[in-house]
């Protein structure tokens, strides 16, 4: 049998281009704050992470370039061995004070940081519980560890128990779950996960990669929830610090022992000079500019009520991230298309990244956007919501998120 037989096969990702509403790897000519330019137009970009708009910030900017200029372009080898410079430990003891953490860890992207984690953390008797909806990342960190795996209905703190109910006693467990969910833009109910892991004598790890620099002050959901007792915080740079790489805070033992042992962080090159420079830049400006953190929420709020009240579903989103469901690839497609013929960027969401039948457009909102802006998008999105029929009382295929955990 021939290995790429499946490559062969592989046609629908073709199809769909030849039928001219292909919504990804789009490429873009350049990058301005909230603006997006594909080379023919410019678009209003209502579909990055750049949360507090930082990827253009002066100073951000100015630390990549600083950083080059005093460490080069690459570190060209692991923390372990020879790719450790004082600027990761900086940025390192400022994330552990600014999350009241003992100690942090910085790997070279998110991804890694959760493959890195979980996978250090498990082993063959030990559990992985985590949510049905967490982060492609942490299932695959899960799956990369010995431990056995047992998934929870998503945000069901009731299903959470009874899972943990079927496993002995004698075992290791990590709860997993993200912080704010990616797509959707739900928030985890952490602080009744950390009561239940406690009575479980479980362990939890949190992805804040959407919640940090956007919840709590900055700080992420425990901040959020008002509790510092979470064991793992991990998170990312290339979101709200508009940069690259991830990082884990925790307790000094339990991160000495993950630097130690973790092996995307041991067998990969550190995180580039200009991307520790620039999230270590980005820090301070979340810290000196609680304005940003406030505006792009206040944004989020208004376009999730007025989406709400025009008769979108758009679940349970309580953050910058709003989803307009709609369930239906095609559709889905075909109304991202109408968006970006209008000039503006959202993202198309289809199955595996939400379980079939929760396709969505997923919008999502900059501290930078302007009150304009964000009045001509929910125009637009209106129009979509008349022509596609996504408003309530419009087509059968509107999917009710309740149904959908
Ligand atoms: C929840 C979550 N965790 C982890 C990651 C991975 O982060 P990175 O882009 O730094 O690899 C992402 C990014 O897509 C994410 O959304």
């Amino acid at each position: 049998m021939d290995l790429f037989e499946k490559c062969y096969n592989y046609t629908i990702a073709k199809e769909v281009m030849s039928a001219g509403f292909y919504p990804y790897f789009k490429p873009m000519r350049g990058n301005e704050n909230n603006m997006m330019d594909d080379g023919g137009q410019k678009l209003i970009m209502f579909g990055s992470n750049n949360y507090l708009g930082l990827t253009s910030h002066p100073k951000v900017m100015e630390a990549a370039m600083n950083a080059i200029k005093q460490y080069g372009t690459s570190c060209t080898g692991s923390r372990f061995l020879n790719g450790t410079m004082h600027l990761h430990e900086e940025l390192e003891h400022a994330l552990a004070q600014w999350l009241g953490k003992e100690s942090a860890l910085v790997f070279s992207t998110g991804m890694q940081t959760n493959l890195g984690v979980i996978s250090a953390l498990c082993d063959r008797n030990d559990y992985v519980i985590i949510d049905k909806h967490a982060h492609a990342s942490l299932i695959d960190g899960a799956r990369l560890s010995w431990g056995k795996i047992k998934r929870f209905r998503h945000n069901d703190t009731e299903d959470l128990k009874k899972v943990l109910e079927t496993i002995p006693a004698e075992s290791g467990k990590l709860i997993v779950v993200d912080g704010v969910y990616s797509m959707e833009g739900d928030i985890a109910p952490v602080s009744e996960i950390m009561a239940i892991a406690a009575s479980y004598e479980a362990k939890v790890l949190v992805d804040d990669a959407h919640a940090t620099g956007v919840l709590g002050n900055g700080r992420g959901t425990e901040a959020y929830f008002g509790i510092n007792n979470v064991d793992l915080i991990t998170s990312t740079f290339s979101k709200s610090f508009a940069s690259l790489g991830g990082f884990v805070a925790g307790k000094e033992e339990i991160i000495h022992y993950i630097k130690h042992i973790a092996r995307s962080m041991i067998f990969s090159a550190s995180l580039a000079p200009p991307n520790a420079a620039s999230a270590l830049a980005a820090l301070k400006i979340m810290q000196q500019e609680p304005e940003r953190i406030k505006r792009v929420n206040e944004i989020g709020r208004r376009v999730k009520a007025e989406l709400t009240a025009m008769g979108f579903e758009t679940g349970h989103s309580q953050t910058p991230i709003v989803p307009i469901i709609i369930g239906d690839n095609i559709i889905t497609m075909k109304a991202w298309k109408f968006l970006y013929e209008n000039g503006i960027f959202v993202n198309a969401v289809l199955a595996p990244a939400v379980p079939e039948g929760m396709q969505l457009l997923r919008t999502s909102y900059m501290a930078t956007h302007t009150d304009e802006q964000v009045t001509r998008a929910l125009e637009l999105f209106h129009e979509m919501g008349k022509q596609f029929g996504l408003l309530k009382n419009g087509l059968e295929h509107r999917v009710k998120v309740a149904d959908m955990k």
